[in-house]
Formats: structure tokens, C-alpha cells, sequence
């Protein structure tokens, strides 16, 4: 059908790294081509040079035959191309078709337009099967159709070349399917798609065309029918990811963390988490399986003092409370690697060896009698970025400027050095690169070795099935069942995702 869009020895610099060098990428109309590459790979800075949000330093844009200059999105969205960010850009308080038509040079009087796109956007939402209610608020939508309403946003600029970086990260199993059939539909009309993403087997089932980005290059571009995911796997990282575990005998130590009857109701009046009591041991991982949005998120901010609970009580290391602090969790050695990374775990304008001691920073060794330890501050950074693999060039720069999945890394980095002995952890390798994901599964099991409790919150089964020891699945803010890992096959486990209860849910999986 021919080439829609072609880059051409593309150079982005930034002040102290090459993000992308002389990178060179054909889109051929009516296809999907996959961008990939490890975390900070420069997958994000080329799509941002596409879109206009960026300045490329060097090489040249071709759209549609003709070369063309981007300096700013509209430049882009006039040339039909939209993209949606890794990180939402959706206005919270807004409606839906308030935040489509936001920035819109031909909406000059939104108000007055608004019936108008309300109208246009139900119609675009009708053709994709969205099932979107314009005037909904976008707060109150799930993440799924938070998503959905940044693809209309793109569709209803009318673009027809469309980048999705990381469309999918945040999605469940079945909103990725969802996806897949809208890109299916999008590249049947003729458009084409530029899509970023970490998952190997979405690559394999949605592409036509592969381009691998290695350290800011191209380190190889093939057809998809020509590979294989362990050949991808080898042009990202150079090597072969086997996402193999070793199996310790575990060694059981005390209840570490126990909830009795736990109820956590949300501020519209919902039960999120129903009646639960789980107890977790020193030495165990107890992966929390089920569809997102379960009541998983509450059971874990609640457990570290981020959400209140209406009843029951939390057991840490024996002391039981009705009522949690965040700092007092935290200071009874239990770490939290939050859902919500942007909101919760970062604070982005700060540099990376800042945020490495968000949490610890008031604390020896980092203060000494309130003066605070600059030295210790800077080596410590240092440290991290080596043995975490943060890809950034010194422990100084601003966290904004990292690329996401190393931005990930450095949560991960404060909250696992200081060696807790309860670790919750939610959804930990989202937005990681295979290789970042494997290292990260390996953390969690070390974490178990020495001794820590650890609780694994992920809509991801490979990811629980490979790390815990226990398996609990719940739907609807209760347990559908507690299992030891093998004890159930993968149907099992996915009818009790879909809210069948187990018979002998009372025996909790537990060794004791
Ligand atoms: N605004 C910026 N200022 C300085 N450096 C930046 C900026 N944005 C990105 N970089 C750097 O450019 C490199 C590429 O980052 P980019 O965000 O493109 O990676 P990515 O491939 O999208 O990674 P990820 O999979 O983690 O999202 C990284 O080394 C990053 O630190
Ligand atoms: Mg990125």
C-alpha cells in the first residue's frame, strides 16, 4: 500500500545523552509496526520528535512522500498524526468531550461547541464499539476507557497515523484484547499504527513490522512473520531472557502481616474489600491474583496506611491496629511500591538521589542530628543507579527526565535497599523492559529469602505464578481461594477470577 510515513537518520541530544542516533523507520499504510527496546532505549524521545514535542538535532521526516518540518504537536495533528502518551494526559475534573476538544485551535468557543462534539465523539464511540458516554467525567472512568477516550481524542482529530507508547501497560488481559481489535479495525480503514510496547507475545499478534532500538540505534528491523519473540528478545537486550527462578526450601518465620476481617469501603460508598483475613509469614510471597479492579489496590493502600478501613484490624509483626499511619507503617519496616507511580511514589522535578530518600531522607545515615548528609546522599544515589541498572547519567538529574521504565526503578530502589521486613508490591514490573522484569522477579524472591513477607499484587498470572509461594485470587473484595503455588491449575485459578469460590478456601494454602 506504500510507505505513510518515513524517518530518516533521525538525532535527538539531549544535554548529557544521545537519545536517539541516525534512526531510520518506514510505516507502511494500513499496518502496525512495533517499536521496541529496553527501558530508556529511546523508544518514547522518537515518537516525541514525531509528535512535535521534541526537536530532532538531525534527519528528516517524511510524510506521505513529502518531507515536512513537525515544531509542534499541531504541526503533527494537521500532518493526521495523534499520539497517545505512556502517561495519561487526560484532565480528571473534565468531561469527556471537554478533554477531546481541549487545545483545539477550531474550538475557540468550547462552550458553544460542545453539543457539537458531544454528538461527533458518541458517533466516533458507536463506530469502535467504546461505549463512551461523552459527558461523563473522565475521574470516574476506569483506566481501560481513560484510554479509549485518548484514542477517540486522537480519531476525533482525525488522524490516520496513530502512536500508541505503552497503550498497553495498564490494561487487563481483556482491555488488551479490546485494544487490539480497535488497532485491527483502525488499520482495515487504512491507517496506520506506531505502537510501543514491552510485551513480546502483543508484538508477535498485532505487527506486521518490528523495529528493535538498542542504546538510541537500530539494532534491527524484520518483519514480524520473519521472528520469533527469543530473537527479539536478543536484538533488545543481547541476550536470551528465560525468566528462570531458583527454588529455595522456604524457611517460615512468624506471621509478619495479618488482616482480620478487614473492610475498606471507598468514598462512594462501595465495599472494596470484604471481610478479608489473610496472614502472611517471614519468608513467604503470597500473590494476590485477579482481574484489576477487585479490591487488590484497597487491600494494599489500606494495609500501608494510605486509605482508611471501616472494619477489622491490621497485625504488624503482632501489633494489631484499627487504624493505620503511613509513616508508622513505613517505620515498622514496611515497604510499599505504590500502583500509581506518578501520583504516589515520585516526585518528578526532584532529582533521582532525592527521590532514592523521599521516605528516609529526616533519618540516619542520610541526616545526623537534623543536618542533613549531603555525602551520604550522593553516594548512595550512585550506588542505586548501578545495582538497580538505572540508565540515567548521574544521580543529579531531575527524575522527569528519565525514561519511564527507569523512573519505575528507582521506587523500586528505595523502597527494596532498606531491606524491609514486609514488602507490598503492585504490579512491580509495569512498564519494565524483559530484562528490568526478570531482574525485578528475582528481587522479590531475594526479598522472601532473607526473610521479609512479601505481598504481590499483579493482574499478571505468569508473574504470580513464577514468583509466590501462595496463591490467593480475589474477586469482589474477597478470596475466592487460597491455593500454595502449584496446588491449582491455571483454569482453576482463572474460574476463581471469575468469581467461582473454591471449596476448601478456610485451609488458606498455609504450611503451618
Ligand atoms: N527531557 C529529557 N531530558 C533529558 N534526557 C531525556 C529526556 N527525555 C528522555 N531523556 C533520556 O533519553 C533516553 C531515552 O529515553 P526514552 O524516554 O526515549 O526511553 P524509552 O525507550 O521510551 O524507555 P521506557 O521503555 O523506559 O519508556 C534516556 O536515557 C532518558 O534518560
Ligand atoms: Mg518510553
Amino acid at each position: 500500500m506504500g510507505i505513510v510515513l518515513e524517518l530518516e537518520k533521525i538525532t535527538k541530544i539531549f544535554p548529557k545523552v544521545i537519545a536517539n542516533k541516525d534512526v531510520d523507520l518506514k510505516l507502511e499504510q494500513g499496518e502496525v509496526h512495533a517499536l521496541l527496546g529496553e527501558n530508556g532505549a529511546g523508544k518514547s524521545t522518537l515518537m516525541n520528535c514525531l509528535y512535535g514535542l521534541y526537536r530532532q538535532d538531525g534527519g528528516k521526516i517524511y510524510v506521505r512522500g513529502e518531507e515536512v518540518t513537525i515544531n509542534n504537536s499541531d504541526d503533527a495533528i494537521k500532518l493526521g498524526i495523534g499520539m497517545v502518551h505512556q502517561h495519561f494526559m487526560l484532565v480528571p475534573e473534565l468531561t469527556v468531550a471537554e478533554n477531546i476538544i481541549l487545545g483545539l485551535k477550531s474550538a475557540k468557543e468550547p462552550l458553544l461547541n460542545l453539543a457539537a462534539a458531544e454528538k461527533k465523539i458518541k458517533a466516533l464511540s458507536d463506530k469502535y464499539n467504546f461505549g463512551i458516554n461523552p459527558k461523563d467525567k473522565v475521574r470516574t472512568l476506569p483506566v481501560g476507557i481513560q484510554q479509549r477516550v485518548e484514542i477517540l481524542k486522537v480519531l476525533y482529530r482525525e488522524a490516520d497515523i496513530l502512536i500508541l507508547d505503552e497503550a498497553t501497560a495498564v490494561l487487563t488481559p481483556q482491555e488488551v484484547d479490546e485494544l487490539f481489535k480497535v488497532v485491527k479495525k483502525l488499520t482495515k480503514e487504512g491507517k496506520s499504527v506506531l505502537i510501543i510496547t514491552h510485551k513480546l507475545e502483543e508484538v508477535m499478534a498485532l505487527s506486521n513490522q518490528v523495529t528493535v532500538l538498542r542504546d538510541g540505534e537500530v539494532a534491527g528491523n524484520v518483519r514480524t512473520v520473519d521472528t520469533n519473540p527469543t530473537e527479539l528478545a536478543n536484538m533488545m537486550v543481547g541476550r536470551e531472557v528465560l525468566f528462570e527462578f531458583e527454588e529455595k526450601e522456604m524457611d517460615l518465620k512468624e506471621v509478619y502481616i495479618e488482616t482480620k476481617n478487614l473492610k475498606v469501603v471507598d468514598k462512594k460508598g462501595v465495599t472494596r474489600v470484604n471481610d478479608l483475613s489473610m496472614k502472611i509469614h517471614g519468608g513467604e510471597i503470597l500473590g494476590i491474583a485477579g482481574v484489576d479492579g477487585n479490591g487488590q489496590n484497597e487491600l494494599a493502600e489500606a494495609i500501608t496506611g494510605m486509605i482508611p478501613f471501616q472494619e477489622g484490624s491490621v497485625v504488624i509483626k503482632g501489633v494489631e491496629k484499627t487504624k493505620l499511619d503511613v509513616r508508622d507503617v513505613y517505620e515498622q519496616g514496611v515497604s510499599h511500591i505504590p500502583q500509581d507511580r506518578h501520583h504516589t511514589g515520585l516526585v518528578l522535578p526532584m532529582s533521582i538521589k532525592e527521590n532514592l530518600v523521599l521516605t528516609d531522607h529526616y533519618l540516619e545515615p542520610y541526616s545526623n542530628k537534623g543536618v542533613f548528609n549531603k555525602d551520604v546522599v550522593d553516594e548512595h544515589g550512585a550506588e542505586m543507579i548501578e545495582q538497580y541498572y538505572i540508565k540515567a547519567p548521574d544521580a543529579g538529574v531531575p527524575t522527569r527526565e528519565l525514561s519511564g521504565g527507569n523512573q519505575q526503578k528507582i521506587i523500586l530502589a528505595r523502597e527494596l535497599c532498606r531491606e524491609p521486613d514486609i514488602l507490598v508490591a503492585v504490579q512491580p514490573s509495569r512498564g519494565l523492559d524483559i530484562g528490568a522484569t526478570e531482574f525485578v522477579r528475582q528481587k522479590l524472591i531475594d526479598q522472601r529469602d532473607r526473610g521479609a513477607a512479601v505481598l504481590l499484587v499483579s493482574t499478571e498470572l505468569e508473574e504470580i505464578l513464577q514468583v509466590s509461594d501462595r496463591i490467593a485470587v480475589m474477586y469482589e473484595g474477597e478470596f475466592m481461594g487460597v491455593v500454595k503455588n502449584g496446588e491449582a491449575s491455571i483454569s482453576e485459578i482463572g474460574l476463581m477470577m471469575a468469581g467461582t469460590r473454591r471449596s476448601n478456601i478456610e485451609s488458606q494454602g498455609e504450611v503451618e
